[in-house]
């Protein structure tokens, strides 16, 4: 079911909200680097809010001639509700107004929701880092996962 949520440019003020929701997933950022990228005059962190409730989060970078979604994050009882769909089009309109050539991204070989959304989204696959992620879990049989790059032009 869709559902209606704001969007808005997050500050140091919802930094508390933030840090909560990044720390539902494993292998999350840390309080200290969604600071720094709340600071960052070269970062734009979106966030989608349901009332006074924060529901997902997405971080931009701006580099030279490109721009990188960072992290994207839905919290896991407002899936399936087109909330990322919505941040990703604030990440589009982000990059435009960057003047950006291209908005780039990596993800997990084996995440299948966020390979889908982005595909969904208009973006490319242009390659593979091979072995580069950690394990998500610590298991003694957990082997590193490949990163796959993705692109589109905003
Ligand atoms: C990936 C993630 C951000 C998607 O958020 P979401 O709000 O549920 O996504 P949306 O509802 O906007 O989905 C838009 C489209 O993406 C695709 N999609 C999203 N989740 C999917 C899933 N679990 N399985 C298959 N396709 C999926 C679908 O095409 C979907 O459209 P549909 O619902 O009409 O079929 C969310 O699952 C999440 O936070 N995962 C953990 C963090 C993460 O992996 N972040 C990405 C790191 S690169």
């Amino acid at each position: 079911m869709a559902i209606e949520v704001g969007l808005r440019r997050l500050t140091l003020a919802d930094l508390d909200r933030l840090a909560a929701l990044e720390g539902c997933q494993p292998r999350h950022w840390s309080r200290g680097q969604l600071e720094a990228a709340l600071l960052d005059s070269e970062c734009r962190v979106w966030g989608a809010e349901l009332g006074e409730r924060l529901v997902g989060h997405a971080v931009i970078a701006r580099l030279p001639y490109a721009a990188e979604l960072q992290a994207m994050l839905v919290a896991p009882d407002m899936r399936r509700r087109g909330l990322a769909a919505r941040l990703l089009e604030a990440v589009v309109e982000q990059s435009r107004q960057w003047g950006s050539e291209r908005l780039l991204l990596e993800v997990r070989a084996g995440n299948v929701p966020a390979i889908a959304l982005y595909r969904r989204a208009g973006f490319g696959e242009d390659g593979r880092r091979r072995g580069y992620y950690p394990p998500l879990e610590e298991a003694a049989d957990a082997h590193r996962e490949d990163a796959v790059l993705m692109s589109r032009r905003p």
